[in-house]
């Protein structure tokens, strides 16, 4: 199966793709109008042919079923045979809709013609990057994961013809590697790990480089505790499924800058001994997110072939209570030789992490980017949606964060302070892996992770606790479970360091 996730939509740019096509369903935009009730259909020759076969009454008909053009609103129109779709659904757009606008609408309305086959999108986009948005959006939002479900399922919409100049094929192009790679990544955080150990996912990692032409090399449990990374051993030494460390490398031809990314892989984190209460422990099945965006965004690097060379590393393990766990007060060696007490057996993903760290930093890279669901306090300092980014240099951090914000996805600066440091002191080891400072944690985890980056290697560290899964009811282009969060920044990343401009 490989990059091909449970549902394939097909897509395609069409300049002549106009009202009178054979869809099932066409989806405009609603922009708001001059008074509160006057929604105005967004400005597309499509919209404007398809209210020509409804004599005129587009606008009419809209506003009397309640359309304001706010984002995030949808309503749906029947065509009644004025023209082959059977249906309209107006995305609300808001005033002045931008690119992330534009994903957005594109994506709910998608998502909302679940069981339909054929659609036809005609929203109002001017230049590359808006037809990229509405064509990612549009691939974004038909994603389903169904893998286990045995009943009737509605499946996500097939065939995407938007509506564009034909020019813009090489985003539309774009967008459809970058959807593909995010629904392999939402495919690997959703997979339950009794289906999904850390083997599974570097079978599935050394499927995808065969599939990509990417290098791949996998260490086992006997290789990683041969080899001295103790963290990742430690972690997975309770699970009866043992750790790996997979390694993907994609060179390109003449490039002369190496970026590396790293992900924090725990397949399931129950804590460990230090055990998680039940409530709201399932969660814990996207402790893998970060592993999932690096092999995603590999993938897609590898279709998109930038001018720098990658290696992604992905730290496996799953954490689990058993009478060969760690234990409170163990220490362990990580690669490289600094020990570590762990004072607390969830704070797992820091310790395995810091084994990749130090064995990325080996590869001589430019840039390393570490991505992980690493801490509750996350959640607390920026919300569900929102990433935090720390770096060990001020232009890096901009530079990721502006990444992100082009890449569509939320992400904020946040410091390493240096004075959290001292409550990583350990009695008996280099460091703890908890503080015993209370507050700040995301930032405490930032400054454990930066211990174990060589001095002079610029680095920066993506928290993704938050946005890698979303509990709530979908949004725009994101579904209930696993996002896919942080693939599309990390291509956008590598894109950018091929440019110079990171
Ligand atoms: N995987 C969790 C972090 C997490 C929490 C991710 C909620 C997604 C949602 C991590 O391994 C963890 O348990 N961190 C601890 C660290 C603490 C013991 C210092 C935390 O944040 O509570
Ligand atoms: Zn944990
Ligand atoms: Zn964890």
């Amino acid at each position: 199966m490989g990059l091909t996730s449970t549902h394939v939509t097909s897509i395609s740019l069409d300049s002549e793709a106009s009202a009178d096509l054979d869809v099932d369903a066409i989806v405009i935009g609603v922009t708001p109008g001059d008074t509160a009730d006057a929604a105005r259909p967004g400005a597309h020759p499509a919209a404007d042919a398809l209210d020509a076969a409804l004599g005129g009454r587009l606008a009419a008909g809209l506003t009397a079923l309640g359309a304001t053009g706010k984002a995030g609103e949808l309503t749906r129109l029947p065509t009644l045979g004025a023209v082959p779709a059977r249906l309209v659904v107006a995305a609300g757009l808001g005033a002045d809709p931008d690119a992330e606008a534009l994903r957005r609408a594109a994506g709910a309305a998608v998502r909302s013609l679940a069981g339909v086959r054929r659609v036809l999108v005609a929203l109002p986009a001017s230049g590359a990057a808006e037809t990229e948005a509405v064509a990612s959006g549009a691939l974004l939002g038909a994603y389903a994961f169904t893998t286990f479900r045995t009943g009737e399922t509605k499946d996500p919409v097939a065939e995407i013809v938007v509506a564009g100049d034909t020019g813009h094929a090489a985003s539309v192009e774009r967008a459809r590697i970058l959807a593909r790679s995010v629904a392999l990544v939402r495919d690997l955080v959703n997979t339950p790990p009794s289906h999904l150990s850390p083997d599974d996912f570097a079978a599935k990692a050394r499927e995808i480089a065969a599939e990509t032409g990417l290098a791949v090399e996998i260490l086992d449990e006997r290789e990683l505790a041969e080899g001295g990374f103790g963290g990742i051993t430690g972690v997975g030494q309770g699970s009866a499924n043992p750790p790996r460390l997979v390694r993907l490398a994609y060179t390109a031809p003449g490039a002369t800058r190496t970026l590396a990314l790293v992900g924090k892989g725990i397949t399931f984190d129950s804590g460990g001994l230090s055990l998680k209460p039940a409530e709201g422990m399932d969660w814990m099945k996207s402790d893998m997110g970060g592993a999932g965006a690096v092999l995603g965004a590999l993938a897609a690097i590898a279709a998109l072939k930038p001018a720098v060379n990658v290696v992604g590393y992905m730290a496996m393990a799953e954490n689990m209570p058993s009478g060969t766990a760690q234990r409170p007060s163990d220490v362990l060696t990580i690669y490289g030789g600094t020990t570590v007490e762990v004072l607390n057996t969830d704070a797992e993903g820091r310790l395995v992490l810091a084994d990749a760290l130090v064995r990325a930093a080996e590869d001589d890279p430019d840039l390393i980017v570490d991505v992980a669901t690493l801490t509750g306090a996350q959640l607390v300092a920026l919300g569900t949606r929102t990433t935090g980014v720390m770096a060990n240099d001020d232009a890096v951090r901009e530079g990721v964060v502006a990444a992100a914000t082009r890449a569509g996805e939320a992400a904020w600066g946040m410091p390493l302070p240096a004075e959290l440091r001292k409550g990583l002191d350990s009695p008996v080891a280099d460091l703890a892996n908890i503080s015993g400072e209370r507050w700040g944690g995301m930032l405490v985890a930032g400054v454990f992770l930066k211990e174990f980056v060589p001095d002079g290697v610029r680095w920066a560290h993506l928290d993704i606790a938050g946005p890698s899964f979303h509990r709530g009811e979908p949004y725009g282009y994101t579904p209930k479970g696993g996002t896919g969060a942080a693939t599309r920044t990390l291509v956008q990343i590598a894109e950018d360091v091929a440019a110079g401009i990171l």
